[in-house]
């Protein structure tokens, strides 16, 4: 099959890859290799996830790779000497992974045309990626256990409309899990999947740290340490719960609610965010994501809305760096949401949110 391509520049790495016009949003399958410009902050984050936590001799694998940018960007952009596999079924990547390893002299990279459930069953890497096209779920209990002990697999799921509760049958089939559309599903939507990987890998007595998680344009990703053993397994099934909802008000908490059952523990890991360190080339728009990140980390969990909390108390939104400043005045937790930019994350009961918003 014979297609037209054009050489782009992502990073450090040059990545040739077909000429087709761009469409926002997912990928759709085609037997063209895919590549989506937009993506490129979720192989950002793959870069410095893989600086901060590699070390020589480790092995990669991008799992699903197309034309291999995320697993090539590794390979040449963390100093380390790594083991990279860069695998995907289709036949026509497996040649333009092989012409993009020579373009760019990138050493320690081999290719593999399989399906990836069939390495997960035979490999063991410190770094798992896993960016299918919509549900990550067929590959996620594979992930799990072909991920070393303290090793780390990231996930991406771009079926964000199934998580956020737009269809709901679709969630509690793929996810076995009670979706709800609400001001903040993404939240919720990520926590559901964060509940899945975790219950995948408690059936492998494997427990999971998340790492970094976050919603971005059309996805979701969660980038989880993996750990062995029947305690660690147990312990995180403990950060499971189901959300409850009583007026405004509404919290996470272990038995059967209007939603879940998902992860209820933190999905943002600061003393992780605090230790990594973008390389200078960097678009700004990763370190001010990684600004919002570090601020978040500190929060409890799921935010309001500045629309949401005027309905209730107040005619008009309050402007979001006052109402945080306020709640902060008056000893409470506030921070904005990467979510939303019209959002605010507080430890503060809803009494007193009305209380100082009239005020
Ligand atoms: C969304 S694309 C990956 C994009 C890529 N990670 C990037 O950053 O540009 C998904 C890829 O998975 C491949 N794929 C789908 N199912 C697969 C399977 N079961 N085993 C291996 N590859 C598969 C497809 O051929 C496609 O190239």
């Amino acid at each position: 099959m014979s297609f037209e391509t054009e050489v782009i520049n992502e990073g450090l790495t040059k990545i040739e890859v077909p000429r087709v016009e761009r469409l926002r949003g997912p990928g759709r399958k085609s037997r063209l290799p895919f590549f989506n410009p937009l993506m490129r902050t979720n192989r950002d984050v793959s870069v410095f996830v893989a600086l901060t936590v590699l070390s020589d001799g480790d092995k990669v694998l991008d799992g699903l790779a197309a034309t291999g940018a995320s697993g090539l960007r590794i390979a040449l952009e963390t100093k380390n000497e790594l083991a990279v596999t860069l695998n995907d079924r289709n036949p026509i990547c497996h040649d333009l992974i092989t012409r993009n390893i020579e373009r760019n002299r990138a050493k320690g990279c081999s290719v593999t045309c399989e399906d990836l459930n069939s390495l997960l069953s035979r490999g063991r890497f410190n770094l798992v990626d896993v960016d299918p096209f919509g549900t990550p779920v067929q590959f996620v209990e594979g992930a799990m256990r072909a991920t070393t002990n303290g090793g780390v697999a990231a996930i991406t799921a771009t079926d964000t409309a199934v998580l956020c509760g737009s269809r709901r049958r679709a969630c509690m089939r793929r996810y076995s899990s009670r979706p709800r559309r609400t001001d903040y599903c993404h939240e919720l939507g990520l926590r559901i999947l964060l509940g899945y990987i975790a219950r995948a890998a408690a059936r492998f007595d494997r427990g999971i740290e998340p790492l970094l998680c976050f919603s971005a344009d059309h996805y979701f990703r969660a980038i989880v340490r993996v750990r062995r053993g029947a305690r660690r397994a147990d312990s995180t099934l403990e950060k499971l719960g189901n959300l409850h909802v009583h007026g405004l008000g509404r919290e996470l908490i272990p038995e059967k609610g209007v939603a879940g059952p998902l992860w209820a523990d933190a999905f943002l890991d600061a003393a992780f965010l605090e230790s990594v360190k973008l390389p200078s080339y960097f678009p700004h728009k990763v370190s001010k994501l990684l600004e919002l990140w570090r601020e978040e980390a500190s929060s409890p969990p799921l935010f309001y809305t500045t629309g949401e909390v005027a309905r209730e108390f107040v005619s008009e939104p309050p402007a979001l760096d006052r109402i945080i400043g306020a709640l902060r005045d008056e000893g409470f937790v506030a921070t904005r949401t990467h979510f939303r930019p019209d959002a605010f994350k507080t430890n503060a009961d809803v009494e007193s949110i009305g209380r100082i918003l009239r005020t």
